[in-house]
């Protein structure tokens, strides 16, 4: 990373990820536009207020951050990191989201997957230089004794390489993704699975978003390193809730209300509902299992024909890997295909849009009759949290139990295996067709438990686990 920029002020807390709360683009004109993203790990940050001595530690992921930290530009609280372009695209797509990924998620397909090979060894070197040049950071950053909170699979090496060089802070890491059952784990060569395991113990304490994937991930500790690579280290989960005043605040903005308009004009036809789903299209999300299922209801239960609308927001993630484009591209056509097969000229079945639009996808919670989030694996699943909060109506939630968020909202869900698609038709008419009153009393109580943690708690509780 640049080793040019001025001396970085000693924090007292610190966040390490890979993606920060800002981003910069760079215009024709060489003006730099900076864009603030939103989410738990922001929001989070905030509770700890203004005045403390907190610096977000990122990686600049662009050109429009490489020219900021160029040219000095940041916001006050955040260091971008200027990591070598080809190592960041190595350690980011190569093994971060073409490798961890595909391991925590049980993505790979057999027989032609995985191979490690020498290109695989050559990326993670690239991971290893990637984790390395956060540590040095982080450790150049840190007051004495500091709490340094590491986040996700893109840094997994962090915490270990930061004890060497800074013993005195207390550190932890934290998984927003799953933790991949320990067959599944151990299908990565042994070295990397034992560096991997290695350096998220070099915390204090690592944490994950359910009891169940820090159990995967303590067995695979168990079975990769013994018994006593677990000494003295603590394993711990913290729920994610929903941002309540936030989402209802902004779900009621006019940008929403204008969306709103046009989406129900999209959908059409007095009385129709809705079944929503938001996801970044990437494949552990299930999109297209989902559309078959919805494909699978119109052709078997011809009474919904013109009397539903599947609207699927499905925003493209992760461009740069040919696996996620032809995925996009498999959404697309299998919505096209069902457009085709049952469309008539006023009833559109699927309403699909692939423009990230924040407001967009508010409107279409606040429309939302039935919610479908049906990921083969998911760390959380906030879109599961944020709809019930947000829809106008009361909506029934359909949802995987391979998401974090069954865990919380399974009760009052109707529960999918996710890879079943006759299970997810079944349980889509049965959402369609659940009484307005049971809907209306299970909205409030997913409501109630999608929001009893909200991100400031989450947040000051790593807090004050670590520095317990
Ligand atoms: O689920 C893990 C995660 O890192 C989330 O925290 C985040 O929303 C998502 O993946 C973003 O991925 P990317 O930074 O690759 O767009």
């Amino acid at each position: 990373y640049d080793a040019e920029q001025p001396p970085p002020v000693q924090a007292e807390i610190l966040v390490a990820s890979n993606r920060g709360p800002v981003t910069y683009s760079l215009g024709e004109d060489g003006e730099l536009t900076a864009r603030r993203g939103g989410g738990g790990l922001v929001s989070g940050l905030s509770a700890i207020g203004p005045d403390a001595d907190a610096l977000w530690v990122c990686s600049a992921l662009g050109e429009g951050d490489r020219e900021a930290v160029r040219r000095g530009v940041g916001e006050p609280g955040v260091r971008m990191l200027d990591i070598d372009a080809d190592t960041h695209a190595d350690a980011y797509n190569g093994i971060s989201n073409s490798v961890l990924w595909f391991v925590h998620h049980l993505l790979y397909q057999t027989p032609l997957e995985p191979v490690f090979d020498a290109e695989f060894r050559r990326q993670w070197a690239a991971y290893e230089t990637y984790n390395r040049a956060f540590a040095q950071a982080l450790a150049e950053s840190a007051a004495p004794a500091a709490t340094v909170l590491v986040q996700d699979y893109h840094l997994c090496l962090v915490p270990g390489m930061l004890r060497e060089l800074r013993p005195d802070l207390r550190i932890g890491h934290f998984s927003h993704t799953p933790w991949a059952p320990v067959d599944y784990f151990r299908l990565l060569p042994d070295d990397i699975a034992e560096q991997l395991l290695r350096g998220v113990l070099g915390a204090d304490r690592a944490a994950f978003l359910t009891r169940r994937w820090a159990d995967a991930f303590t067995q695979c500790a168990l079975s990769v390193l013994g018994e006593e690579a677990l000494d003295g280290k603590r394993i711990g989960v913290h729920g994610l809730g929903a941002d309540a005043d936030f989402l209802r605040e902004r779900a009621h903005r006019d940008d929403v209300a204008e969306r709103l308009t046009a989406l129900r004009e999209q959908v059409g036809g007095s009385g129709r509902r809705t079944i929503v789903r938001v996801d970044r299209t990437e494949l552990s999300k299930n999109i297209v299992r989902g559309l078959l299922a919805y494909e699978h209801l119109l052709r078997t239960r011809p009474e919904w024909r013109e009397r539903v609308v599947h609207i699927a927001f499905a925003y493209p993630s992760r461009q740069d890997l040919a696996v996620y484009r032809e995925y996009t591209q498999e959404v697309q056509r299998v919505a096209d295909d069902i457009n085709a097969t049952y469309g008539t000229p006023s009833w559109t079945p699927v309403v699909l849009h692939v423009k990230d639009d924040f407001a967009r996808s508010l409107a279409a919670y606040r429309l939302a009759d039935v919610a479908l989030v049906n990921p083969i694996r998911d760390g959380m699943n906030l879109v599961a949290k944020e709809i019930p909060v947000v829809s106008d109506e009361g909506c029934a939630l359909v949802l995987s139990r391979e998401a974090g968020a069954y865990e919380e909202l399974g009760e009052d869900a109707v529960v999918v295996n996710p890879y079943d698609v006759v299970g997810t038709t079944d349980a889509l008419h049965e959402a369609l067709s659940m009484e307005p009153g049971e809907r209306a009393e299970r909205t409030k109580r997913l409501a109630a438990a999608a929001t009893a943690l909200p991100p400031a708690r989450w947040f000051l509780d790593q807090l004050e686990a670590l520095r317990a």
